[in-house]
């Protein structure tokens, strides 16, 4: 099968991997609008055609997190993607590394923070969960520190888990033993059982040797959806702020007070996220919201962006309504899906061909041009407006 899009990929790892996790990787909470809307919404801004530019030499080469990647793209946190692949999170991170970009790796990881950091020894960054038993943070944290990691995400949309109706149906998440047709559902995936039967693991990597924790994947996915901390608060934020002496991203922001209470705390970094539509259902996309946080935000923490990036020209609008990079999601995690390190590669490549060529045919070579020209991605709806004026001022 030609693989042209991200689509493609999704289509590849919907055939290729067992329901329950593909439903899992696909599905977003309740009514699954905000999922939705977080790629559609992307529609809302325009961008600008510009011709008869040299577009010779051409560069996505960006800074961020004090360092220098080829793109402003890195892989966001998903869990569990070890059940994706054998050794999933490790195909991820030689892919990113690869391509040269970073990536965040989650708590819920299959493989863990040491295996992950020997693959990636820069540019890894960690997310993490905090639990009702705080010494778990603290031992992530410092694991983290001392395999290299320096920037750590606290995910903070996430104190109660939302409900995701795909994986009530397939018990996943929600109880501890496997339903008939779940059995039957994994067996009708052969290929997968096979691999995973060779070379997989399906224990979560950071946590699997807590003295309290169940031995299978399906029990620790329960017990740990029950065991984030509910009453996280923004304390705990102060208090990671003095633990952490790397840069502290906070990730799950789509208020303006939100964000300014993060800067207040000293947060190096905001990410703006409704954790890919899997949490409150209703709320409004990233992209719409990412511009005027960005605006707020004015230079004084890093903005990241996630939810909804399918596309180059998804990228090209983020960057230019004001973030200094965007996090992949179920972009690589499909690729991963569909072909372990191969398909996270395709991902990251066919988003970094499609993000120079757009940024090319709106006559610019370089993301710092972009950055300056940020008038070159327009809300549609103001765009029509202007045109209701001019057309007015011309009767
Ligand atoms: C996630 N996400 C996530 N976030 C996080 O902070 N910790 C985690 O363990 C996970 N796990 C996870 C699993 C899966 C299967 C998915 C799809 C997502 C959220 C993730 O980091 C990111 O915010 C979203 O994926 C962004 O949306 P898109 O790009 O998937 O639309
Ligand atoms: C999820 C959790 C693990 O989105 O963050 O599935």
């Amino acid at each position: 099968m030609t693989i042209s899009n991200i689509e493609d990929l999704r289509q590849q790892a919907r055939r290729k991997l067992p329901r329950m996790f593909f439903d899992y990787l696909d599905g977003g909470s309740f009514s699954e609008r905000t999922l939705a809307r977080n790629t559609d919404d992307f529609d809302q801004f325009t961008l600008e055609q510009r011709v008869l530019v040299d577009l010779s030499s051409r560069s996505l080469a960006t800074d961020f997190f004090g360092a220098r990647y080829s793109m402003p793209a890195m892989l966001a946190p998903v869990g569990f993607a070890g059940s994706f692949w054998p050794d999933g999170e490790i195909r991820a991170a030689e892919a990113a590394r690869e391509a040269g970009i970073p990536m965040c790796l989650s708590t819920f990881s299959i493989n863990s923070i040491e295996e992950v950091g020997a693959v990636m020894p820069h540019g890894l960054a960690m997310q993490l969960y905090v639990f009702k038993n705080r010494d778990l943070a603290s031992g992530i944290i410092e694991r983290a520190w001392k395999v290299g990691v320096r920037t750590l995400f606290l995910t903070a949309d996430t104190n109660v888990s939302s409900v995701r109706e795909r994986d009530t149906r397939n018990g996943f998440r929600t109880s501890s033993s496997l339903k008939l047709r779940t059995v039957l559902d994994v067996l009708s995936r052969p290929a997968w059982c096979w691999r995973m039967g060779l070379h997989g693991r399906l224990l979560l990597g950071n946590v699997k040797d807590q003295a309290d924790m169940p031995r299978d994947l399906m029990s620790q996915a329960a017990y740990l959806s029950a065991n984030v901390d509910p009453s996280m608060n923004w304390s705990d934020l102060a208090w990671l702020r003095r633990e952490w002496p790397g840069k502290l991203v906070v990730k799950g922001i789509l208020s303006i007070d939100d964000a300014g209470r993060a800067l207040d705390d000293g947060v190096d970094g905001i990410c703006v996220s409704n954790h890919g539509g899997r949490q409150l259902d209703g709320a409004r996309s990233s992209i719409s919201v990412l511009p005027e946080i960005a605006r707020f935000v004015a230079g004084r923490a890093e903005v990241l962006l996630d939810s909804g990036v399918r596309r180059g020209s998804h990228i090209v609008k983020a960057i230019g309504l004001g973030a200094d990079a965007v996090l992949l999601g179920r972009a690589y995690a499909y690729g991963l899906g569909a072909s372990g390190r191969k398909g996270v590669s395709q991902a990251i490549e066919l988003l970094r061909n499609e993000t120079s060529l757009t940024l090319a045919l709106m006559g610019m070579c370089s993301i710092s041009e972009l950055r300056a020209n940020r008038a070159s991605v327009r809300e549609l709806e103001a765009v029509r407006n202007e045109l209701v004026i001019a057309s007015r001022s011309t009767v």
